[in-house]
Formats: structure tokens, C-alpha cells, sequence
């Protein structure tokens, strides 16, 4: 397992200089709204929540919200925009494969554009995390970056295992971009009744929502 402190995370900085780096929610949030009543969801986890888009769409709802994220400053622009929205949440400063919640805490997990920053090992233990913490016939939903062998987007990053990418400019300069397999996905989701499954209009990412 990478050590936590050693992580390099270009997003604090981000969040440093523009706290409002994510402001509108993905558009898999409209069905969500129909999903989570359907599958009695009353409280959840925005897993690597950033600057907060999602707790702030979800707390207006009325679920019950927590985040967590690697991102000190991510979560202090969360804290804010919640603030100024008359909002709450739990919040926590955490790294993804080592969650600080009890078992079966949640209904419902949701984690957008977080989850590949990994090495593939350290993937797989952040798995164990979810299912530890989400209750049985909870809900998963999130986007995982695709493997596309076509792809340019990271021609001129390094290769630090097979299809996980560092990038050596930009916000993430130094962040491992894991990019999945179907195979990948169902080896991960072993277990699991996928619900939805979607490659995005960009292309660049799978969609799930898979039950526990
Ligand atoms: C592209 S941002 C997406 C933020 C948010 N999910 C959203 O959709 O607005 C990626 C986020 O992953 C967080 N992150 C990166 N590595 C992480 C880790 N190991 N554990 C927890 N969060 C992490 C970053 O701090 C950043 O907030």
C-alpha cells in the first residue's frame, strides 16, 4: 500500500487557489434521485468529495451527508459552500483505502473522477473499504477512468504499471491515473448486482451503479 503522507496531490493545490474548482453535479445525479428512494437511502458517502458539489445537491434532498477527501483544502471549500447553503455534513480528512467509519455506516456511496487516482493494489484495497462500509444492498455508484489503447490523453505520461498513468504536468503532475478493463471492473465488482453500467458521451469513463 502507498503511503498516505507520500501521496502527491495536485487537487490541494487546486483547491487552495480556486475553491470552486467543481460546481455543477455529473449528470448521473438526475437517477440517482429516483434510484435512492427506491432503495431507501438516507445516508451517504461522497467518497474523495472535493470541493463539495455533491454533498451540497444531496443535502438540499435532505440525505444525510459525509464526506471525505486527501484534500485539506478540498474539504475547507466543502465546509463553506455548505455554510453558505445552510448545510451540514461530517466531513473527514481520509485517504480512500483506509476509511475512519464503521461498518454497514452508509446506504448509498457515490465517488466521481476519484477512484483511479491509485496504483491498481491500492484500488482493490479501497474496494474492501466500500464494501466494509456501506450496509448489505446499499448502493455504489461512481466513474472509473477507461483503458482505450487509442487514446493520446496520456502519451506523454509515465507508465508505472500496466494501465495506470502518471501525468508530469498539470494539476495532477505526479498523480497515478489507473485506466480499467471491463474485466478489471467485474473482477472488482465481484459479487455485486450491477444496476447501471455506461460509457460516458466523453468516452474517457465507465459509469456504474452496482448494489452490495
Ligand atoms: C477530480 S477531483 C473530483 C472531486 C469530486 N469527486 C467531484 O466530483 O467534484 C478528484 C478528487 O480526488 C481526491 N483524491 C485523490 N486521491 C485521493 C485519495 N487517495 N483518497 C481520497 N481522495 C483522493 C482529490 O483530493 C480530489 O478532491
Amino acid at each position: 500500500m502507498q503511503n498516505s503522507k507520500k501521496k502527491i496531490n495536485g487537487w490541494d493545490a487546486a483547491y487552495k487557489e480556486n475553491p470552486q474548482q467543481f460546481v455543477e453535479p455529473d449528470r448521473i445525479c438526475t437517477l440517482l434521485d429516483n434510484l435512492f428512494p427506491k432503495y431507501h437511502v438516507e445516508r451517504i458517502l461522497d467518497l474523495g468529495c472535493g470541493n463539495g458539489r455533491h454533498l451540497v445537491y444531496f443535502g438540499k434532498s435532505g440525505y444525510q451527508m459525509v464526506g471525505s477527501d486527501l484534500s485539506g483544502w478540498g474539504l475547507q471549500a466543502a465546509q463553506k459552500w455548505m455554510q453558505t447553503e445552510n448545510q451540514t455534513a461530517r466531513l473527514a480528512l481520509a485517504d480512500m483505502q483506509a476509511l475512519p467509519f464503521a461498518k454497514d455506516s452508509f446506504d448509498a456511496i457515490i465517488s466521481f473522477r476519484v477512484i483511479q487516482h491509485n496504483l491498481y493494489a491500492d484500488i482493490q484495497q479501497t474496494f474492501q473499504e466500500i464494501r466494509r462500509v456501506l450496509r448489505s444492498e446499499g448502493l455504489l455508484a461512481m466513474d472509473l477512468l477507461r483503458y482505450d489503447p487509442e487514446s493520446e490523453r496520456f502519451k506523454d505520461a509515465v507508465l508505472a504499471e500496466p494501465h495506470t498513468y502518471i501525468p508530469q504536468s498539470g494539476t495532477e503532475e505526479g498523480m497515478p491515473h489507473h485506466t480499467f478493463t471491463t474485466t478489471e471492473v467485474f473482477q472488482l465488482l465481484h459479487g455485486w448486482k450491477i444496476k447501471f453500467f455506461d460509457t460516458q458521451a466523453d468516452q474517457k469513463h465507465f459509469t456504474i451503479i452496482a448494489q452490495k
